[in-house]
């Protein structure tokens, strides 16, 4: 049974004035059975979210780290600073991609220092809408996930408890989500690419969240999909009001999960 994943990707919002009380918020308001919470703020903010969570069960993320653990890389963040800050990282987001010009071979290096440090990687992956709209998303899709898992253990990957974040480039921040059933067939495609790709039966264990314009109105959409692990979320996972109403969702999908499987 995999589990259900609600985690919130706060990219470049709050501060460190803010950003533990907001944390704080989202926690009371979300304590559902059954569903897995993180949070990732800004890197600024971690201290603050990491000590405003201390009672509560949720994790804390990272949105990026870099591949190396030190040296002459300046503005960047390692691994090792970011231990007990930190106990998930967000690697290969599309925005870091776009801006930062991530390419799936350094995302891959990444993902292999997550895994070194212990830190549990959600792995962003999506195409664009000309891709989409030229029937090339799976294609592409499939090709980012052979480049950052590239010399990877499957089994290294499943015990650092590797989550694929499917987020169709277009839908995010635009307030335009996929469909349901677009973005399950997606996740069942990523997981037929796993297999292909070595992993064999593994490929049934990895969370596969939903990102993307993920909102309390629409998640019920995406939970309802038997493929589709949970979400990350951005701009909803600001407000506690959509955070309350979004993880409310996903534990009605954890109990039926835990329900069917006895
Ligand atoms: P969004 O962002 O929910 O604001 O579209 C999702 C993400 O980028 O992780």
């Amino acid at each position: 049974m995999r589990p259900v994943i609600i985690a919130a990707n706060w990219k470049m919002n709050t501060t460190p004035g803010d950003a533990g009380a907001l944390a704080r918020t989202i926690a009371e308001r979300t304590r559902e059975p059954g569903v897995v919470r993180v949070i990732c703020p800004p890197y600024v903010c971690l201290a603050a979210v990491r000590d405003a969570l201390e009672q509560e069960d949720v994790a804390v993320g990272a949105q990026n780290v870099h591949h190396e653990l030190a040296g002459a890389y300046t503005g960047e963040v390692s691994a090792s600073m970011l231990a007990g800050l930190a106990t998930w990282v967000i690697l290969g987001h599309s925005e870091r991609r776009r801006d930062a010009g991530e390419s799936d071979a350094l995302i891959g290096r990444k993902l292999g220092r997550a895994l070194a440090s212990g830190l549990r990687p959600i792995l962003c992956v999506g195409e664009q809408l000309a891709e989409r709209e030229a029937g090339r998303a799976a294609r592409v899709v499939a090709d980012q996930l052979a480049g950052c898992l590239a010399g990877h253990d499957p089994a290294a990957l499943m015990a650092a408890g590797l989550v694929i974040a499917y987020e169709p480039v277009w839908a995010i921040g635009t307030g335009r989500n996929a469909s349901g059933a677009d973005a399950a067939a997606m996740t069942d495609d990523i997981r037929a690419t796993l297999r292909a790709g070595g992993w064999g039966s593994l490929a049934d264990g990895v969370p596969v969240l939903y990102g993307g314009s993920a909102t309390a109105a629409n998640i019920g959409e995406f939970l309802a999909q038997p493929g589709i692990d949970g979400a990350l979320v951005g701009g909803a996972s600001l407000k506690a009001d959509e955070m309350a109403g979004i993880v409310a969702r996903a534990a009605v999908t954890a109990a039926a999960r835990a329900a069917a499987a006895g």
